[in-house]
């Protein structure tokens, strides 16, 4: 992201973790991850949806990263006071990922892609950290055409879909 739209001044930690408090039965309903697996949460922001996404899948183990190292801080101290004790966080780019290939069972991204300008790029590099036949699920706020860039490797023209926020692809 060249410059994050929505900042990352007290305000936005605020809206981010009401946005994942109000939402959550909807985004998570269906979001299990089983005990064992490996689980990249890209662009965790202040950690209001990795607190969520820890809980629901106390046996996985999740490894949350976010380009800002001040919201990463944040993220940390929001885990650490609820006692959540399976993520891992780490400074990282999406675009660059520092992992092996194949280091992931699941990959899940919210609120994310949507702001990124390469979307096709940002999709190859968390395929390529992404074990085969693993999952990736994306909720984003607005449709983008995220299985055509997964799927065929080439940047995607505007989304033909108006439905729902919420794509898992494969
Ligand atoms: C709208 S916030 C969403 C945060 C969180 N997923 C949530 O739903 O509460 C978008 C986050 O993506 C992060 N981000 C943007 N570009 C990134 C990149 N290239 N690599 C890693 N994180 C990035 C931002 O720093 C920000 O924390």
């Amino acid at each position: 992201m060249d410059s994050y739209v929505h900042g990352y001044q007290e305000r936005e930690a605020e809206r981010l973790g009401d946005q994942a408090n109000t939402l959550s039965g909807l985004l998570h309903h269906d979001t299990r991850y089983p005990a064992g697996s490996k689980v990249l949460e890209a662009g965790c922001g202040v950690g209001a949806q990795t607190i969520i996404l820890a809980r629901n899948s106390p046996g996985a183990s999740i490894t949350s990263v976010d380009i800002s190292p001040d919201s990463l801080g944040k993220a940390r101290a929001a885990v650490e006071s609820e006692g959540i004790a399976n993520v891992t966080f780490r400074l990282a780019n999406i675009f660059n990922l520092p992992f092996a290939n194949e280091s992931f069972d699941h990959v899940f991204l919210c609120f994310v892609l949507e702001h990124l300008r390469e979307l096709e790029r940002a999709l190859q590099e968390l395929r390529r950290v992404l074990k085969s036949g693993g999952s990736i699920t994306v909720i984003t706020d607005r449709p983008i055409s995220t299985q055509r860039a997964w799927r065929r490797g080439r940047p995607s023209s505007a989304s033909s879909s108006s439905r729902s926020a919420r794509e898992g692809i494969r």
